[in-house]
């Protein structure tokens, strides 16, 4: 299910910026040829500056000819030179490489149809001074049109309400699943971990009413109410076209049917989470996991490009799917929608992780507001170790960095709570609200037992510092398929380190990643060669074996050899 395949590339961003412009490009035709009833999107700006040869001042004039904004704006544009917002007034600034995102004033949050605000900056710079090509208010391009928003509501978009708290998890009971919980307590000694909570995935149209006999989502709804919990929280993951860069979690939606997704998927779960009967939880919605981050490394022309990733990335279904979620639930006053951010060892370079963040960012606006989203999570279903205790980026050995290491090969992040923090901040950077926090899926991520490293590891070259100190025993940061050697991480926990809402299992230990070879089912799941101990591995895993466990069910089921060895392995360990 997680197939982070991470590797940096230059090239690969490129093409990803190419892209994503095409993109915006064909959504528009698309928008402005729908015929349903939507709400109008429009605005114009009016740039004007005043210049003295290496700084300047602005005004940025924003009418807004589309329906009324109630829930805040966003004005964005990118700098076609090395011109650098140094204060910014009539809105809070924020600048990103070119990129310059304004949010309104905290006391100015509305603009009416054909109201006007003007923001204005001092800026420095060096070279020509071009106005910007192209802004956008709310996600939409201000060329003096108006047209229908995308994704097209039949309710005017809603404010989010302000009355969630800043962290579900803080002083929370969350909701144990009780099938987990069951199939935990049925293995020897698993009864110390059973009353723990886990994500309850929404996998499949059939998984809301329940597949095969399962809970269907009401009834874990009614569950929580009944065990007086303050906290559910609920995979949602069946897109279009999903798992595009591996083929163990391919689900049952096509490419193109991004209807049905709505349709058929989130609108119905929108509608159970807003029954008036679940007011009293806080919902946490972990929403897509794997998605964008694989419209980011895993497209273009390069090897770790896959088809169905370049297909996804072209019709755009994974950010319309998204943006819809976003906003549907989000306008649930009790759900907290938390997006993925893949993890360190995926998005960990820099050529991918500011370009996922921007990439986030655009859905999160397509959304209609920032403030849809609660927070980020991290590692979800992968072993990323949450702090690697005898090794730092900063270390280097006989004057060679860490970062040289074939480990960690220029990542930027050694572990997920570095990344999860500094992720947290780009995003802060990129307009969101300082009070988002960040999950961590730390289900998986413990590698105790007796292979785990007492120290650091010895400083005779820096492979041999980083692979005799690391605690993630993985064969390759990229191997996401039953590892070999792992254990229970952390186990939940609300408000752990700043920054970080909780530690979270969201996906449940002991259910599988993905069949060990091919086994016919219906549920749209695939036979991924990362699954089985026997592969020798492919460009996204730097060709090595991949360090999967034999004989595992299809991805979902209960693998109870796998279960028994991450209770072996927990770091901390079960007492
Ligand atoms: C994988 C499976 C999905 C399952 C989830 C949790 O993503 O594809 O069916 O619900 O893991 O185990």
């Amino acid at each position: 299910m997680k197939h982070p395949p991470a590797r940096r590339s230059r090239g690969a961003r490129r093409g990803l910026a190419a892209a994503s412009a095409a993109l915006l490009l064909a959504s528009g035709t698309v928008a402005l040829a729908q015929t349903q009833a939507s709400a109008a999107a429009g605005c114009r700006v009016d740039y004007t500056t005043n210049d003295w040869g290496s700084g300047f001042t602005a005004n940025v004039a924003v009418t807004n000819l589309g329906d009324p904004i109630t829930g805040g704006w966003t004005l964005e544009w990118d700098f076609p030179g090395n011109q650098r917002v140094t204060s910014g007034w009539n809105g809070t600034f924020s600048q990103s490489g070119a990129h310059v995102t304004v949010t309104n004033p905290s006391w100015s949050s509305t603009l009416g149809t054909g109201a006007s605000v003007t923001p204005g900056f001092q800026a420095t710079y060096s070279g020509s001074n071009a106005a910007p090509a192209r802004f956008t208010l709310n996600g939409t391009v201000c060329d003096g049109t108006t047209g229908p928003t995308d994704p097209p509501t039949t309710d005017p978009p809603t404010d989010p309400p302000g009355d969630r708290v800043d962290n579900p998890y803080a002083g929370a009971d969350v909701y144990v699943n009780p099938e987990w919980s069951a199939n935990a307590a049925s293995e020897p000694g698993g009864s110390a971990v059973a009353d723990e909570p886990t994500g309850v995935w929404m996998d499949r149209i059939a998984a809301i009413e329940g597949a095969s006999g399962r809970m269907g989502l009401r009834d874990h709804l009614d569950e929580a109410v009944d065990q007086g919990a303050d906290t559910i929280q609920v995979v949602v993951y069946n897109l279009p076209g999903r798992d595009c860069a591996a083929l163990a979690s391919n689900g049952e939606l096509g490419p193109d049917e991004i209807d049905r997704y709505k349709a058929e998927f989130i609108d119905p779960i929108a509608e159970i989470l807003g029954d008036d009967a679940y007011a009293g939880l806080r919902i946490v919605t972990v929403v897509e996991i794997d998605s964008l981050p694989n419209l980011v490394t895993n497209v273009g022309t390069g090897d770790v490009a896959t088809e169905n990733c370049n297909e996804m990335l072209e019709n755009g279904n994974y950010q319309k799917g998204i943006a819809y979620a976003l906003q549907k639930l989000g306008a649930i006053p009790n759900v907290y929608n938390y997006i993925d951010i893949g993890h360190h060892g995926w998005l960990g370079w820099d050529d991918n992780f500011s370009s996922s963040a921007d990439l986030l960012t655009e859905v999160a606006q397509q959304s209609g507001s920032l403030g849809n989203v609660a927070g980020f999570i991290t590692n979800t279903a992968n072993y990323g170790a949450l702090k690697e205790p005898h090794f730092t980026i900063d270390d280097s050995v006989g004057g060679t960095s860490v970062r040289q290491s074939s480990w960690v090969d220029w990542n930027r992040y050694v572990d997920e709570l570095s990344y999860a923090q500094a992720y947290r901040q780009e995003l802060i950077g990129n307009g969101f609200d300082q009070g988002i926090g960040m999950l961590i899926d730390t289900s998986r991520n413990g590698w105790g037992g007796s292979e785990r490293p007492a120290g650091p590891g010895p400083t005779t070259d820096v492979d041999a510092y980083v692979d005799g100190g690391r605690t993630d025993r993985r064969i390759h940061l990229g191997n996401w398929c039953n590892q070999s050697g792992a254990g229970l991480g952390e186990r939940p926990t609300a408000n752990p380190e700043p920054g970080i809402d909780a530690y979270v299992w969201i996906k449940p230990p002991g259910e599988s990643d993905g069949a060990s070879e091919e086994i016919p089912n219906e549920e749209g799941k695939g036979f991924d060669e990362m699954c089985d101990p026997a592969y020798g591995g492919n460009p996204r895993n730097g060709n090595n074996p991949s360090g999967a466990l034999p004989d595992a069910p299809i991805s979902g089921h209960w693998f109870s050899a796998q279960f028994r060895e991450l209770l072996a392995n927990a770091y901390p360990p079960v007492q």
